[in-house]
Order: C-alpha cells, then sequence, then structure tokens
C-alpha cells in the first residue's frame, strides 16, 4: 500500500505541489497504475495534518494535468500517466519492503535548511555540518596512500581482512580512544563504514520492527530517518540547558519494549551541549536497573578545543551495556567512510556477523592509509590547526552574540562545529522556524530546529554549523541574526503556516 506523502514544512515549495508531486510520481512509476485511485482526500488531510482544500487543490492540479479524473462517489481514479514518463517499474507488482519504501519516503520529504534564492548574496552559511575541504591535508593523504600502495598494495586490494576490520587500525583506535575509555582492549573495536552505517547496524543488530528506541529532543535528523525506516517507535527525552530530563527518561524506560537509548554525551547534535561528568553518573543511574543498552554517538569528541576530555559513557557503565559510535568524517574527511564501534565483545560479535552481511568489510586500503597517516603525525597535525580554528570560529560567533536581544540564549561549546540559537520561552512556538526563513531570505542559512524532533514540531532554535563560515562571515551573519531576532520578538508571527 502507498504510504501517505511525508511533507518538508520548511522548503520553499507548498504543500499542494509537494502532494501532486508524490503523487505525479508513484503514478509515473507504476505504484500507482492506471484504474488506481488515489486515497480519499481526508485521509490524505488528516495524515498530512493539512485542510482538506489544499489535498483537494493538489489533486486538482493533476486533474488539470490529465493524469487522474474524480467523480462523486467514486474518488479519484489514475487515467493516464505523464507524458514522457519512463515504462513503468514492477513496483506495484513487487512492492518495496517497509524499509525501502520509508527509507525512500524519507529521502523524498528530507527536510532541510532553507536553500538561498536565485541571485541571492550569501552572507553566512551556517546550516550544513560538512569539514571546510579547503583544508583538508591532501597532500598528506595521498603520500600516505602512495606509501602503503608501494609497500603491500596487492595484499591491501584484495579480500579477507574480515573480522571486526584491520588488526592495526583497531589497535591504533583503540589507543587513541583509551583517554575516555581507559580499560577499552583491541577486540572490542569494530570498524564500519562511517558513523551512519554503524548506527544501521546496531538499529539491525538490536531491535525489530514495533520496538522502542529512546532519543533526545532535538536530535539528529538522520538517525530519524534510519529509526522510521526500521520500523520503530520513537520516545524523545528533552535535552536542555539542565540535561538530559532524567525524570523524563526513567519515565520512558519503564514502557514496553524499549531496547536502545541513543544519545550524544559530547557536542550533541544539534546544540553543541556536553554533559557534565556528575550529569553522566546521573543518566547511568537511571540505566542501571535495566538492561537496555545505550548508544553514544561521539562523533566530533575529539575536536575539543577547551577543557579535558570527559569519561565516554562507556567506561562509567558499569553494566558493559554502552557502545560507542565514533567516525572519521567531522575530525578528518567524511569521503573516508570510515567509523567505528566499541564495545564489549558480546556485543560486537553479533555486530561483526551482521556488517558482514551488509558488506563483508570497510575498504582494507582505507584503514590501511589511515594507519600511516596517522603514523606520521598528519592527523594530529590537521586536529591540532582545526581545533585552533574552531575555537577561533566559536570566539567569533560568542562575541557577535552580544548583538543578540537578552533573552535569546546561544551555546557556547567547548569543541566541535555546532551551536543551537534559541529564542526565548515567550516567543511562539515555530519562532526558530521562522527565524531559520527570515535569515534565509537575507543571505543567511542556518538549520531549522524543527527538522532535529521527529516529527518535525515546530521549535524555538536553529542549529548553526561553523563548519562553513570564516570568522568574518560568522560576524556578518549574526548581525544579521541578531536584527531578524529583534524583529520577531517585538512583532511576534508564527511560523507561515504552509498552504
Ligand atoms: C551525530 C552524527 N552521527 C553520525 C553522523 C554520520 O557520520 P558518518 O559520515 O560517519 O556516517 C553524523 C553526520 O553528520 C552526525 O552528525
Amino acid at each position: 500500500v502507498l504510504p501517505f506523502p511525508e511533507l518538508d514544512f520548511v522548503a520553499p515549495v507548498p504543500a499542494t505541489a509537494q502532494i501532486a508531486g508524490f503523487y505525479r510520481q508513484a503514478i509515473a512509476d507504476g505504484r500507482l497504475p492506471v484504474g488506481a485511485r488515489l486515497p480519499p482526500i481526508r485521509d490524505v488531510a488528516a495524515a498530512c495534518e493539512l485542510p482538506r482544500t489544499t489535498v483537494q487543490e493538489a489533486y486538482r492540479e493533476l486533474a488539470d494535468q490529465g493524469l487522474v479524473a474524480g467523480s462523486v462517489g467514486r474518488g479519484t481514479t489514475v487515467i493516464a500517466r505523464p507524458a514522457g514518463s519512463a515504462a513503468p517499474t514492477p513496483l506495484a507488482a513487487h512492492p518495496l519492503s517497509p524499509y525501502g519504501e520509508a527509507a525512500l519516503r524519507r529521502q523524498q520529504g528530507m527536510a532541510g535548511a532553507p536553500e538561498l534564492r536565485r541571485g541571492q548574496t550569501l552572507v553566512a552559511n551556517f546550516a550544513e555540518l560538512s569539514p571546510d575541504g579547503e583544508r583538508f591535508p591532501v597532500d598528506d593523504w595521498r603520500a600516505a596512500m602512495d606509501a602503503v600502495l608501494r609497500s603491500r598494495g596487492a595484499q591491501l586490494l584484495g579480500y579477507g581482512h574480515g573480522g571486526g576490520g584491520l588488526p592495526e587500525l583497531r589497535a591504533l583506535l583503540a589507543a587513541r580512544q583509551r583517554e575516555v575509555d581507559p580499560e577499552l582492549g583491541v577486540e572490542e573495536v569494530l570498524i564500519t563504514a562511517g558513523a551512519q552505517q554503524a548506527l544501521d547496524l546496531l538499529l539491525r543488530t538490536f531491535c525489530a520492527a514495533g520496538d522502542t528506541v529512546v532519543v533526545t529532543a532535538p536530535s539528529y535528523h538522520q538517525m530519524h530517518g534510519l529509526l522510521r525506516a526500521h520500523g520503530l517507535q520513537v520516545i524523545q527525552v528533552p535535552f536542555t540547558a539542565d540535561g538530559i530530563d532524567l525524570e523524563a527518561l526513567r519515565r520512558a524506560l519503564q514502557r514496553k519494549g524499549v531496547r536502545l537509548v541513543y544519545l550524544m554525551p559530547t557536542f550533541h547534535n544539534p546544540t553543541g551541549r556536553t554533559l557534565t561528568p556528575v550529569q553522566r553518573q546521573a543518566l547511568l543511574e537511571v540505566l542501571a536497573p535495566t538492561t537496555v543498552p545505550i548508544v553514544e554517538d561521539e562523533y566530533q569528541s575529539s575536536l575539543r578545543f577547551r577543557g579535558a576530555a570527559l569519561p565516554s559513557l562507556r567506561s562509567l557503565d558499569r553494566r558493559g551495556l554502552t557502545l560507542t559510535v565514533s567516525t572519521m568524517s567531522k575530525e578528518l574527511f567524511p569521503a573516508l567512510r570510515l567509523g567505528w564501534i566499541a564495545g564489549a565483545e558480546p556485543l560486537l560479535r553479533p555486530l561483526m556477523a551482521v556488517k558482514r552481511c551488509m558488506d563483508l568489510e570497510t575498504s582494507p586500503l582505507l584503514q590501511a592509509a589511515l594507519v600511516e597517516f596517522v603514523g606520521r603525525g598528519a592527523l594530529d597535525r590537521y586536529q591540532d590547526a582545526l581545533r585552533l580554528e574552531l575555537a577561533t570560529r566559536h570566539a567569533a560567533l560568542q562575541a557577535a552574540a552580544r548583538e543578540l536581544p537578552p533573552d535569546c540564549r546561544l551555546t557556547d561549546p567547548d569543541g566541535g562545529y555546532l551551536a543551537w540559537l534559541e529564542l526565548p520561552e515567550s516567543a511562539p512556538a515555530g519562532a526558530g522556524d521562522r527565524l531559520a526563513e527570515l535569515a534565509g531570505e537575507r543571505g543567511v542559512r542556518t538549520a531549522p530546529g524543527r527538522i532535529f524532533d521527529i516529527d518535525l514540531r515546530p521549535s524555538r532554535g536553529v542549529r548553526l554549523s561553523l563548519s562553513r563560515a570564516t570568522s568574518q562571515q560568522i560576524a556578518a551573519g549574526m548581525g544579521v541574526l541578531a536584527e531578524c531576532c529583534r524583529e520577531l520578538l517585538d512583532a511576534p508571527v508564527l511560523a507561515r503556516p504552509f498552504l
């Protein structure tokens, strides 16, 4: 059965066009063949939380294009495929798996940061969390690749390095991680194709459709997509300036079928917040009476430019039930697609087996080149420079924050690329989403807070990523954001409904 459209409420495309586009695509690819009926308008309206007139308008658009015809009593029927569309795929006869359907739906309706209008000058890009390619140590990487290819290219270009990954990389990563996780053994590291595969792998291995996963609100939006694709129920627990709401977490853990708790204890995405040592202990006390594993996503924890590194949740969890996910994507290059999971061997063993089903192994060549790159001191050199740059950018952000109206709050993280700007509670729900729109119209791109809520609920915050903004751009961009905040607070306007 074709699912309902999942709308992107922050995209500059009206809801009518999104609904019409969704059904036009389904007609074109054969999921809605000629003769099939579109779902009743009231059902689509209810599923998308829109007035019926909006859906009616979308159906009328399809009728005007000659694709559907409506008749009283029989509803709306497909009468033709769009001109020029390729031969229908046999999707109608062979429906996609729930995973495939959910992934596709999520992809089509992926909420993102508003784009600039064509011709508009960019003042600052705070939208994407994507390291700046201009800074990449490409020559050092090429030298490392050359060295390993020269010394053992034939071996590295073959299969057969299965298990948890290249032993020397596992050893190296375990050694580096011991600063925050002193007992971590080499056998407790599993190399993955980035953190995203690690997260998928964890859900595949420990959860079944219908199970429940606890996440923070807000949380990493690509994890939301994965959770939906796996058919999981999600309970959101607030993560605010006071830390994670432990009462809400306790209540969530009492529910049946909770299989995982997913957290980012260090430089959390999207807020940049870090749990203090006391908050980490308190969190583990709440989990202690349960057997629910924690997944801690430490996707940018090594990019700390201030203060001492904090013990990982894994090292503090006496139950041995925490798995740490890490990645090279933020601290080096995303295109390496290298990440890893640290966890007790009994947890890692099934993960290895499932990983083998997924892709046999992660590229041995890239793993070996990374070991070489680290051995030459290139990673430390790059990260030292990156941390300095991040410290400078965050300082520029905090300096510019003085222009914000007094009740606005900006987080001040000790590392990583992110910060979170939040309008006061007196502002209407959705004020952050409106702020992202307003700023976008003036050349400042940000990620609206609602995309970090699994149900895309309105937010008072926006995520600011400093990965693509220089200190000058940060100052100019914050000037614009401060001006927009003042306007929103002087004359509160609710996020524009999309009709
Ligand atoms: C919190 C978090 N986890 C995981 C990932 C995925 O990273 P990777 O590129 O290693 O798959 C990201 C990427 O932005 C992220 O922000």
